[in-house]
C-alpha cells in the first residue's frame, strides 16, 4: 500500500495516489475536500462492449461493491466542506440489480440528495429497452446551503450531447479507443466541476481509473486529489494529467 502521493503538478495541485482509496480517505483530514467528483465501480462486473478494453475492474463484483459503498459513504461525509458536495456515477437502469437505486438508498442515510443526473450517452446494443443514460447522483451534507455555481440557470438534470456539448460516448472524445474500459468524457467531467466548485477549490476522485476527472481539474485550473489502485491505470492516469495545461483563463492572476 502507497500512502505517499506523487505531485504531478505545483499549480493547480495535482496529487495522485496508487493505492486503496479506503485506506488513503482515512489520511485526509476532516472538512477539507470542496467536492467529490468519482466514477466507482458499479457492482455489475462489467466488462465494455464498445471498447477493446475487456479487462474487469476491481471491487466490481456485487459483493465487494456493497462492502466498499458504506465506508466510502462515511469518508466522502467526513472530509467534505460543510457546503461541499459529492457528484457519483452509478450506472444506468436496468440489468440484474437495481444497482443505482441501492446506491442511492445507502447514501441518503448518509447525504442529502440534491438530484439523480442522466447523462444521456448514446443508443445502446441489444433487443427491447436499448441502454442510452447513465445515472450521477448528486449529494450534499446540507438540503440548502450547497456549492453551486451555474450561472446560466438553465441547469438540467439530463445532460445530454447534443444541447450541452458533451460528446456521446462512441466515437466521441471517449470510445473504442479509450484506454480505460468505462473512461468518461472530460466534458462531462468539466461541466459537473464547473456547475459545483470554483478555481482553487480542492476536488477529490478517489477513483479515478484513467484520471478524466484530474484532466479536467487541471484544465479548469482546480486543485486534485486522486487514487487509483490498479497500477496500469495510475499510470495511464499520471501521464493524461501531466500532458494537459491549465486553460488560460484559469491560470494564476487570471479572472474568468
Ligand atoms: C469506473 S472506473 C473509473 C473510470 C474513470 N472515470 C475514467 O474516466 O477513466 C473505477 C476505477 O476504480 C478503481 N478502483 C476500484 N476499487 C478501488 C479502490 N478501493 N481504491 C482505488 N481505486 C479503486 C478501478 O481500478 C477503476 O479503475
Amino acid at each position: 500500500m502507497n500512502m505517499t502521493p506523487e505531485i504531478i503538478c505545483e499549480k493547480p495541485r495535482s496529487e495522485i495516489y496508487l493505492s486503496d482509496c479506503l485506506e488513503v480517505m482515512k489520511t485526509i483530514p476532516d472538512k477539507s475536500i470542496d467536492l467529490v467528483l468519482t466514477d466507482p465501480p458499479y457492482g455489475i462486473n462489467f466488462v465494455s462492449p464498445w471498447t477493446k478494453r475487456k479487462e474487469k475492474l476491481q471491487n466490481d463484483k456485487l459483493d465487494d461493491w456493497q462492502e466498499m459503498i458504506i465506508p466510502m459513504l462515511q469518508e466522502f461525509k467526513r472530509i467534505l466542506t460543510d457546503t461541499g458536495c459529492c457528484c457519483c456515477c452509478c450506472g444506468g437502469g436496468g440489468g440484474k440489480t437495481p444497482v443505482t437505486a441501492i446506491f442511492t438508498i445507502e447514501a441518503i442515510k448518509h447525504f442529502n440528495l440534491i438530484q439523480t443526473l442522466v447523462w444521456k450517452k448514446f443508443i445502446g446494443l441489444g433487443w427491447r429497452y436499448r441502454p442510452s443514460y447513465e445515472n450521477m447522483v448528486v449529494l450534499s451534507k446540507d438540503p440548502k446551503d450547497y456549492n453551486f455555481y451555474d450561472t446560466t440557470k438553465k441547469c438540467s438534470n439530463v445532460i445530454e450531447g447534443i444541447n450541452q456539448d458533451i460528446p456521446q460516448y462512441r466515437g466521441g472524445e471517449a470510445g473504442f479507443h479509450d484506454e480505460h474500459p468505462t473512461q468518461k468524457p472530460i466534458a462531462l467531467m468539466k461541466k459537473l466541476i464547473e456547475i459545483h466548485s470554483i478555481k482553487d477549490h480542492l476536488i477529490l476522485d478517489p477513483f479515478m481509473g484513467s484520471g478524466t476527472t484530474g484532466v479536467a481539474c487541471k484544465e479548469l485550473g482546480r486543485n486534485f486529489i486522486g487514487i487509483e489502485i490498479e497500477p496500469k491505470y495510475y499510470e495511464i492516469a499520471k501521464r493524461r494529467i501531466q500532458n494537459t495545461t491549465t486553460d488560460m483563463f484559469c491560470m494564476e492572476g487570471v479572472v474568468k
